[in-house]
């Protein structure tokens, strides 16, 4: 594609076109985008994304995790073109974001909304006025713009407050109407920067459901960046850890939970899966087994086996005491998880044993360390 092809050509524009068929996912590839900003008074160069090459699958919920300065808000405007990328490539469904005129830049940008932990609404503006101004930019009829509308008010759950004003509405409403604005025309793409980090964790579950029932039944691709793995968690298929401009770990959300490789993504997921030590045991732990009372395992429950009563069979058929001493089992995505933190004696014959054992029902189980 070149910079002559108007976007609007390869995605059609559906906000003006009556009755609105649903959009269908946009699939976007990341290739080897970096972003570089230039050294200014003093300050040296930042090199925001290194190299960056991921896919989202199109129809799919992806998240992005990084911490403070990762790099993510940079990665997410890489897909509107807000930032131009310094080398590489963003393709939205083979659409070169970087080659686009001004003209199919505004076109890329009516199929892609995005929302943001400060909703960014206008205050002298209802709730009606505030999703309706997507459809007046892009010259929607006005009958058209008031069933639109009202059918999205519908779908935030605010049919209530359509002439409110934000000052009249709590936090988890004002990013319904944030939401609710990002949909006004039909956007293939969702992008979310932080949505929920403004708001209590009650809120945030509603918001993160309401992300989900809207990707259910529109089929938009969401991409949400965020710094918590709960969120993660709940509601995405797929996860890029994102640390100093790089990704450094992808993958099927349960499989990174399950088995995150990298220190980062391990520090992540130890807070949403029971893996966690508790502060004060984990300061009695040595790496050194000799002359150790107990070792401490780190048992993971996952997949099918994630049910398995091993716990007792370690004490019936190995006669092992187990202490129990920190876990949590869930499920992600539907399917059983579970981590559980145990004490048993420190003899290498036990240990052994019990991670064999742990082995044999399928599950992982892992040294952490010892205590004397
Ligand atoms: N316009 C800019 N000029 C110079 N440096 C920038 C600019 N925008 C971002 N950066 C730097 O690029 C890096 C990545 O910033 P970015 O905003 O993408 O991080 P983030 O992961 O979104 O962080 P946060 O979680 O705090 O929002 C940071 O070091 C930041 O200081
Ligand atoms: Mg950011």
């Amino acid at each position: 594609m070149n910079a002559l092809t108007p976007f609007a050509g390869a995605l059609p524009l559906t906000a003006d076109a009556a009755p609105l068929p649903p959009p269908g996912g946009a699939a976007i590839r990341f290739d080897a985008v970096s972003k570089r900003f230039p050294a200014k008074g003093g300050q040296a160069a930042v090199a925001a994304l290194d190299a960056v090459t991921l896919d989202v699958a199109p129809g799919s919920i992806t998240g992005i995790i990084g911490r403070s300065g990762a790099g993510k808000s940079t990665l997410l405007r890489a897909i509107n073109g807000l930032d131009r990328p310094t080398a590489g490539t963003v393709r939205i469904d083979g659409l070169d974001v970087g080659a686009l005129d001004p003209a199919g830049l505004r076109a890329l940008r009516r199929e892609i909304g995005m929302i943001f932990q400060h909703f960014a609404l206008l205050s002298s503006s209802t709730v009606f006025d505030n999703i309706a101004l997507p459809l007046e930019l892009a010259g929607t009829p006005r009958d058209e713009i008031t069933r639109r509308v009202d059918e999205l008010i519908e779908l935030v759950g605010l049919v209530d407050k359509r002439g409110r004003y934000p000052t009249e509405l709590s936090g988890g409403q004002k990013q319904r109407v944030g939401i609710a604005r990002a949909l006004a025309t039909r956007p293939r793409v969702l992008l979310s920067d932080e949505a929920t980090s403004a708001l209590d964790p009650e809120t945030t579950r509603s918001i993160l459901a309401l992300l989900k029932h809207i990707n259910a039944v529109t089929g938009v691709t969401v991409v949400l960046i965020t710094h918590e793995m709960h969120v993660i968690k709940e509601i995405c298929d797929r996860v890029a850890v994102i640390e100093t401009g790089r990704i450094i770990e992808t993958g099927d959300v349960y499989e990174v939970l399950a088995r995150p490789q990298a220190e980062t993504t391990r520090s992540f997921v130890a807070s949403v899966t029971g893996a966690a030590l508790p502060e004060a045991f984990a300061a009695r732990l040595t790496p050194h087994p000799e002359g150790a009372r107990q070792t401490v395992l780190r048992i993971v429950f996952t997949g099918a086996n994630a049910t398995a009563p091993v716990i007792s069979r370690l004490s019936r058929s190995l006669d092992v005491d187990v202490t129990i001493i920190a876990g949590q089992v869930d499920a992600i995505g539907g399917k059983p998880f579970g981590n559980l933190i145990v004490a048993i004696p420190a003899r290498p014959d036990v240990v052994d044993a019990v991670v064999a054992l742990t082995g044999a029902h399928g599950l992982q189980a892992e040294v952490l360390g010892h205590v004397t």
